[in-house]
């Protein structure tokens, strides 16, 4: 017996209206420090307002997002007793919002109890709301949350199903001002996300389905999508095509490729989706011997040839990656010496070792493969052992 879940859906442009008829007395919007900086979220709080409530912010999430900020926006909960929490922004800002729900409804516990092995009921004081201003991370439809110990620490994988929010607002014009650069790191790490689950251990028919429909639309809008950021039509294909990626890995889980980004990330601060997308090409070489026939499941998608082996399959994410500007190998990616990725070598070995992500990837990666893996990402050398 298997279970599908993820969040109820409402998308459109302007679907951030339905706060209203959520009729919240009191909310509590947790949000990016960019976007409360330059007032992006009052669209949200004016919405949230049209029905009476009256409404906290909460706009100091920054990229790789510190426990300790999970622990003020718990103790604001605590004073708000807010009926609605809402997350909005990208994935550090979403997942945020989700520890700091549960901690406020189940105040008994600490983020590490944060695991599947706990059992907890919420949903008790409070509803929880996503709302993506990006489109990529899929933490919206998602049961997992990734905090950081403290400054350059370890990062937590942390998930829970109750986790999973009660509502994603998928309103595409949100993501509408994102720069290109953004668009297209958010747009890789969704396509990460398509093609990881597809070849997951833990791939089902529901997910592959999303997945599929993912990657055609990442393929054949997301250049669209980063060339000309005022295309509506793109826009919202790509916005749509990360939730439906995000509900793949979030039933499916992802695998090396993100085991390997998150390493490089949190060591050599890389941007999550810069740090996975670098990897793709390296994860799907690595791991088609023992996924042939899972990733033959894109060949209506990206055709039959492109599905023969791992270099065509390789090949069309390299082609796209160079259409969005992605760079293809680590020394690309720039701001890396060569002493200073030889030095953390060790250190991005063992933190890709320690990853959950990993558990369900086809092709069980040893400490020497991840090494090879790293090195082989550094050079841009294709995978062929
Ligand atoms: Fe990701």
């Amino acid at each position: 017996m298997w279970f599908f879940t993820g969040p109820k859906i409402v998308f459109g442009p302007g679907s951030v209206e339905f706060l209203s008829s959520l009729k919240a007395r009191k909310a509590l919007l947790v949000c990016d420090r960019f976007l409360a900086k330059s007032g992006a979220h009052e669209r949200v709080v004016a919405e949230l307002r049209k029905s009476g409530a009256e409404v906290e912010v909460f706009g100091e999430i920054d990229p790789e997002p510190l426990v300790a900020r999970v622990l003020e926006g718990v103790e604001i909960a605590g004073k708000v007793q807010p009926d609605l929490i809402v997350g909005l922004g990208g994935g550090s800002a979403m997942d945020v919002t989700k520890a700091i729900y549960a901690l406020y409804e189940r105040p008994d516990l600490t983020v590490y109890e944060l695991t599947p092995l706990v059992e907890m009921e919420l949903g008790k004081k409070s509803k929880l709301i996503q709302i993506p201003t990006t489109s990529g991370t899929g933490s919206e439809t998602t049961w997992a949350t990734i905090l950081t110990e403290g400054e350059g620490g370890t990062k937590l994988e942390l998930a829970h199903r109750q986790l999973i929010a009660d509502w994603a607002v998928l309103d595409s014009n949100l993501p509408s001002t994102m720069p290109p650069k953004l668009t297209a790191d958010t747009g890789a790490d969704a396509l990460c996300h398509a093609v990881e689950s597809i070849s997951s251990e833990w791939s089902n028919p529901f997910s592959d389905a999303l997945s599929k429909e993912a990657v055609h639309l990442l393929f054949r809008d997301l250049p669209r999508a980063v060339a000309d950021g005022k295309n509506a039509e793109a826009r919202e294909s790509v916005h749509y095509a990360a939730t439906m990626a995000g509900l793949s890995f979030g039933n499916a889980q992802v695998g090396v490729g993100h085991a390997l980004g998150h390493a490089l990330g949190s060591v050599l601060h890389v941007p999550h989706g810069r740090a996975v997308g670098v990897f793709l090409p390296y994860a799907v070489e690595f791991n088609f011997p023992a996924a042939r026939e899972k990733f033959a499941r894109l060949a209506p998608v990206l055709g039959e040839s492109s599905v023969r082996d791992a270099r065509e399959l390789s090949a069309r994410v390299r082609q796209l990656w160079k259409e969005i500007g992605m760079s293809t190998s680590i020394r690309e990616i720039g701001g890396i010496t060569p002493e200073a990725f030889e030095a953390a070598i060790p250190e991005l070995v063992t933190r890709a070792d320690q990853s959950t992500c990993v558990t369900a990837n086809p092709r069980v990666p040893s400490s020497e493969d991840l090494q090879r893996l790293f090195r082989a990402a550094w050079e841009g050398k294709p995978i062929d052992w």
